[in-house]
């Protein structure tokens, strides 16, 4: 009786969010120009204070004589098998390893101490699990292991806003050198010369195939078409020629949007001036990622592939079209923050996919592996650049109307843990 009665009132509840949410799309294109156009789509030559050329800091390294990847999986595997994504966030005293000096891959929204954010303490905290230890990313160890190796990250600008601290940290033992770019800088590889590492980000915020109308301002002239049967040539393409993938998405499917299967229209979510059928985006996002997740399962790649789970975002006093900011400057514990239902929607939908896909990938031996970072990342509150994705928003006077950004990530910052987990797993793995 007691369950029924919550599962009823989550219906309703769920419902409700739905119906809400159409209301709320309509700010919505707002909201993402600030929140993922702006934040992406000018190349950052144009708004970077770095010139790209300039190595600043960067020591030369000389090429490193053997690879060890093999023995230091054996010294780690010796540890007791353990989820690293269950833990906590400790104090870190010794701080990131790297800053806005010493880092020229910052994109300028995400600097957050260029741009004046005055408290400090959210830099100084690491990922620690409860049962084990958990090393810190070790760069020269990661590049030597990956020595000829392909990796990329596909998926929208948290995918990016990772890429850069890897970055960050993978170019304080050797320079990583741009290779290549898309036109608006939103696939990007670079190349690590002494270890022949690529990396690179694919720009995917769909995975599947989708064309967007967006003026250079952002602003939408028409609705997304989603193609839910298609998925993106852009990392299909490539992905037999990769070795590892982080493949994730999440919130552009919040967008206004006309779903098409066999090149048809079904349906749309959010698109009122139209004659459609609401499906709602969650039944897109299912879709999507069944497909996506059906073609790496049967896929036979031989590499390793981390399904990353979408982060949650932390806007509080209002949400991000009506005021809401993220001013707090400490993790939370576990418990004391609940996931908003719209993070949890996209989550739950992402572990339902993920499980039934892990199946078939075992079976035809595809190394498919949940990168759970939403539950660490919902204790990170304090992690996000707020009002300094501007340089100094309010140099003139503390009333100043500001955007916040409580969904991507500061740099240094929170996400910078995301690849002492990722290690971790790659040797265990
Ligand atoms: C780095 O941030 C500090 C403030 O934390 C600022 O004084 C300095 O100018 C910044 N450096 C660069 C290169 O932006
Ligand atoms: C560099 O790595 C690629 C695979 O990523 C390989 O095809 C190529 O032969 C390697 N180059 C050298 C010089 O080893
Ligand atoms: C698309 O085509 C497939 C195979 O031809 C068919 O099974 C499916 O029902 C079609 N879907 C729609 C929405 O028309
Ligand atoms: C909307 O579509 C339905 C069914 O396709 C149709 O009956 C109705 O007349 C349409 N309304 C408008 C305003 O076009
Ligand atoms: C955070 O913002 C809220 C709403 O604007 C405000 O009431 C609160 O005092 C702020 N907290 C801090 C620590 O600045
Ligand atoms: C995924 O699992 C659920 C529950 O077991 C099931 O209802 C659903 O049909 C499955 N989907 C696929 C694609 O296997």
């Amino acid at each position: 009786m007691k369950i029924d009665s919550l599962k009823h009132k989550f219906l309703y509840k769920h419902k409700n969010l739905l119906l809400n949410f159409v209301a709320a799309t309509f700010l919505i294109g707002l909201a993402f120009r600030f929140l993922f156009f702006n934040s992406s789509e000018i190349p950052p030559v144009l708004q970077s204070p770095f010139p790209e050329k300039t190595a600043v800091l960067e020591p030369s390294v000389s090429t490193p004589v053997t690879e060890d990847g093999p023995k230091i999986a054996d010294q780690i595997n010796d540890a007791e098998k353990c989820d690293v994504l269950v833990g906590d966030w400790v104090p870190n005293p010794s701080g990131p390893v790297y800053n806005n000096e010493s880092c020229k891959f910052i994109e300028s929204h995400q600097n957050c101490l260029t741009n004046g954010r005055p408290d400090r303490g959210f830099m100084n905290w690491r990922w620690s699990p409860r049962d084990c230890e958990l090393p810190q990313f070790d760069a020269e160890r990661f590049l030597r292991m990956m020595r000829n190796k392909k990796w990329a990250l596909i998926g929208d600008s948290i995918s990016r806003n990772h890429v850069q601290s890897l970055l960050c940290m993978l170019s304080m033992v050797e320079p990583a050198e741009e290779v290549y770019h898309d036109k608006e800088y939103r696939s990007r590889k670079w190349h690590f010369p002494s270890y022949n590492f690529s990396l690179w980000v694919i720009w995917s915020p769909f995975l599947v195939k989708a064309a967007i109308f967006e003026d250079m301002n952002g602003v939408a002239t028409s609705e997304v078409e989603l193609h839910l049967d298609k998925l993106h040539s852009e990392w299909v393409d490539e992905y037999q020629n990769l070795d590892y993938m982080i493949i994730s998405t999440g919130k552009w499917f919040l967008k206004s949007s006309i779903y098409y299967e066999n090149d048809s229209i079904i349906g749309c979510h959010y698109c009122p001036k139209r004659n459609l059928t609401e499906l709602g985006f969650d039944f897109a996002y299912r879709k999507s990622l069944r497909l996506a997740m059906n073609f790496i399962a049967s896929s036979n790649h031989k590499g390793l592939i981390f399904f990353r789970t979408s982060t949650p975002d932390h806007f509080e006093y209002g949400e991000w079209f009506s005021g809401g900011n993220c001013n707090r400057t400490a993790p939370v514990k576990e418990g004391e923050m609940e996931m908003k239902d719209l993070n949890r929607i996209l989550r739950d939908i992402e572990l339902e996919e993920f499980a039934n896909a892990t199946a078939k990938a075992s079976r035809n031996g595809v190394n498919l592996k949940l990168l759970d970072v939403a539950p660490l990342s919902l204790l990170r509150p304090d992690g996000h650049p707020g009002p300094y994705r501007q340089f100094h928003p309010f140099a003139e006077g503390q009333n100043a109307q500001v955007q916040n950004d409580c969904l991507h990530w500061c740099l240094p910052g929170p996400i910078d843990s995301w690849n002492d987990i990722i290690m971790k797993m790659v040797i265990d793995g």
